[in-house]
């Protein structure tokens, strides 16, 4: 019986396929390498010493996705193939739309007829939106979401709670990540983002490396402690560990919706962030205050309590140690 893992050639994905053979399972990766590289691969299985079924595939081929299922033993999905860049979807609103929802959909017709019906599936804090509540319990109200990738999650998120409603023998996790940084301690695999960075981890890792001059921090006039926004840092192994944990609630609990906040219930500003990298890196990380950027806000962080109950998941990176891996791999790979 395999893990079908689509997307297992990009940051989250690999270090969960890492997760999933470390603990024995047998793993099958489709991944097109749209914003992932082959060398991925034989990393996962450099770090493993296992290796794995790999298809390049674009998910929304469904014919081609039919007959991985025909071919293989499958008996769970996870769905990390999606575009995930918040800026980038504003501009292209069709292609997230298409990639994110059509390739849910896509994903999810192949599943139900070939009777595959477990499924986890990558879905994001920003389906709260401006909810000011925090910090974000699962039961808050989603769907007032600020840009096109967060709405394709919160549009996937509803897909799914009616697929269960029209059959009950679905068995399905929603993950809300918070905002994962840092890599896997080889540093083997690690965040590649195309081009220039949107994301502060990896930007300020280039800053420090000396590829990027300098950071441009958005906005020190916030309702938060140094007045720069606050985000929980969730370090990416911990993430890809409380996936393996979903999956084991879904084998035992065999149907239902379970949706849990992956985070680690702290909040750290973008200023705590420079302060930390520098102390890790031993490099300086010189930045400038901009304008606030469109569409930000202040301060949001998880509650954790549910997936620690229900799941026995608890983050154990601090903090600290994201920043340390974050700096390993641009150090290592750059
Ligand atoms: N920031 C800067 N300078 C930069 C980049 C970011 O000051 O160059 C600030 C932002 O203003 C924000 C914080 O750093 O206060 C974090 O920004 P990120 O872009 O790293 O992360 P976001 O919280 O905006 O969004 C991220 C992902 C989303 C995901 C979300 C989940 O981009 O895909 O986390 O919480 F949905």
């Amino acid at each position: 019986m395999s893990i079908l893992v689509t997307g297992g050639a990009g940051y989250i994905g690999s270090h969960t396929v890492v997760e999933l053979l470390q603990v024995g399972r047998d793993v099958i990766i489709v991944d097109n390498f749209s914003n992932s590289k082959p060398k991925v691969l034989d990393a996962i299985r450099q770090i493993t010493g296992k290796n794995f079924k790999f298809y390049e595939i674009d998910y929304l081929d469904t014919e081609k996705l039919d007959k991985v299922f025909k071919e293989n033993d499958i008996d769970a999905v996870i769905n990390f193939a999606g575009f995930k860049a918040v800026g980038e979807s504003t501009k292209k609103p069709l292609d997230y739309y298409t990639n994110n929802v059509a390739g849910a959909l896509s994903l999810l017709n192949v599943m139900n007829k070939n009777n595959v019906k477990t499924f986890v599936f990558s879905s994001t804090a920003t389906v709260y939106g401006n909810s000011t509540e925090i910090p974000y319990t699962e039961d808050l109200k989603t769907g007032d979401t600020t840009n096109p990738y967060a709405t394709t999650k919160y549009f996937i998120e509803e897909i799914l709670k009616d697929v269960y409603k029209a059959d009950n023998s679905w068995n399905i996790a929603i993950l809300r990540y918070f905002n994962p940084i840092g890599a896997h301690e080889s540093g083997l695999i690690g965040e590649e983002p195309q081009g220039i960075p949107n994301n502060l981890m990896p930007y300020v890792a280039r800053v420090a490396k000396g590829i990027l001059k300098e950071l441009s921090v958005f906005g020190n006039d916030y309702n938060t402690p140094d007045g720069t926004g606050v985000r929980d840092y969730i370090h990416v192994v911990d993430l890809a560990i409380g996936h393996i944990k979903a999956l084991e609630k879904l084998e035992k609990e065999k149907h239902g919706v379970f949706i849990y906040n992956l985070g680690t219930g702290k909040g750290y500003s973008v200023l705590d962030m420079v302060k930390t990298f520098e102390e890790v890196s031993g490099k300086k990380v010189p930045y400038k205050i901009e304008p606030r950027r469109p569409g930000d806000i202040d301060m949001f962080y998880s509650d954790p309590t549910k997936a620690k109950e229900e799941l026995g998941w608890e983050a154990t990176h601090d903090f600290k140690q994201m920043c340390k891996d974050s700096w390993n791999y641009i150090d290592k790979n750059y």
